[in-house]
């Protein structure tokens, strides 16, 4: 049996690629609405290499009787929206941050805590920040082994993690940097073409910006309440991929070798790390691929039990469209999408977040 899905934001860098991945996987379809904004309406998108859809209006579209809808519109169009999807018993994966932290809303990452997904409760599941997604995979196995206390992590993060508007600037300066035009900075802070800009998302009152907070709290919904992170998020020139530099510090002694054997058999890992001239992983090669890919692991000697590595993956996809669809593909294995399932049945009051 095939489920009736919609895709939210089908115009958009992550839309594109959900409808592009639902296709590559064969995820169970018999019916594919593609949605946007007004603006959009008649615009075509692929689905797949044979097919095209033409782009619906989000504002007028009735969710009623469709199994499930992939949002990536922005959080404010979300935190409209989703609800409403919900209310029809449709059940929502969200790529914005609105609904991340609310109670009664799991925050999943399939490699890890696929089994959050059965406490749904108001139809809604959030899919984690891009940065967070990536580390989430690979600290798994090393937190199994080792007990993870603490965190640090700086990101080098690509501008598609701004959408697509952040690639057209990144295109335009770049290409605007030959002609000796001025640099036109709108989606970031300072210009983004050869250099690196050390914040993401808004500040907070203590100094960190909502992006290093995310990667945080995040961290403790998905892995373990009680591990603390300290994030620094840079954005840099690159197009797709984001690269972190991990530092963790365990409760348990580090044993490399196992390190390495555990990180080699977990789900959507692959280690790459042959501790020679270009023997590790850069975000150019990873682009497309559905894996998270780990290089330079070695000993911190600087703490206790201390480990570091490099992890690179494609934002688009494990950061985004692919752990959409991964979620997908595990509600569709727990039993729990369509309409004759619990998760199934409009929810009353979508809004209201349930005593967790
Ligand atoms: P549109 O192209 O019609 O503006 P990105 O993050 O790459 O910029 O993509 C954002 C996506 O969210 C696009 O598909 C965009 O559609 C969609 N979107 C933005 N605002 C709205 C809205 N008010 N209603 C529906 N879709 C929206």
């Amino acid at each position: 049996m095939g489920y009736k899905v919609a895709v939210v934001g089908a115009t958009g860098a992550v839309g594109r690629e959900i409808l592009r991945i639902l296709a590559e996987r064969n995820f169970p379809i018999d019916e594919i609405v593609a949605l946007a904004s007004a603006r959009s309406v008649g615009r075509e998108v692929s689905f797949g290499d044979k097919k095209v859809l033409k782009v619906q209006n989000l504002e007028t579209f009735d969710f009623g009787g469709w199994d499930l809808a992939l949002f990536s519109p922005g959080g404010a169009v979300s935190a409209k929206y989703a609800p409403r999807a919900a209310a029809k018993g449709c059940i929502v994966v969200d790529n914005t941050s609105h609904f991340r932290m609310e109670p009664g809303v799991p925050l999943v990452v399939p490699e890890v805590n696929a089994s959050a997904l059965k406490k749904a409760r108001r139809g809604i599941i959030a899919n984690p920040n891009c940065s967070t997604a990536q580390m989430m995979v690979a600290l798994k196995p090393l937190h199994d082994l080792f007990d993870i206390q603490r965190v640090v992590v700086s990101t080098y993060q690509a501008v598609s993690g701004a959408g697509k508007s952040g690639m057209d600037e990144l295109y335009h300066q770049t290409k605007g940097s030959f002609v000796h035009d001025a640099p036109e900075v709108s989606q970031f802070t300072k210009q983004i073409a050869f250099n690196v800009i050390p914040h993401i998302d808004r500040f907070m009152d203590d100094g960190a910006t909502k992006e290093e907070w995310k990667m945080t709290v995040e961290t403790r919904k998905i892995l373990d309440p009680d591990i603390k992170v300290l994030a620094t998020c840079v954005r840099v020139p690159v197009f797709i991929g984001h690269s972190e530099a991990i530092s963790i510090e365990c409760a348990k002694p580090i044993d490399l070798d196992a390190a390495y054997k555990a990180l080699r058999a977990a789900p959507g890992v692959i280690v790459r790390d042959e501790r020679e001239d270009g023997g590790y992983v850069t975000p150019l090669e990873c682009v497309g691929d559905d894996d998270t890919y780990i290089s330079r692991l070695r000993i911190d000697p600087t703490v206790e039990n201390g480990l570091a590595f490099w992890c690179v993956a494609d934002n688009l996809r494990k950061g985004a469209a692919l752990n959409a669809v991964q979620i997908a593909e595990s509600l569709d294995k727990q039993k729990l999408l369509g309409p004759d399932t619990p998760l199934g049945k409009p929810v009353e009051r979508p809004e209201e977040p349930p005593e967790d």
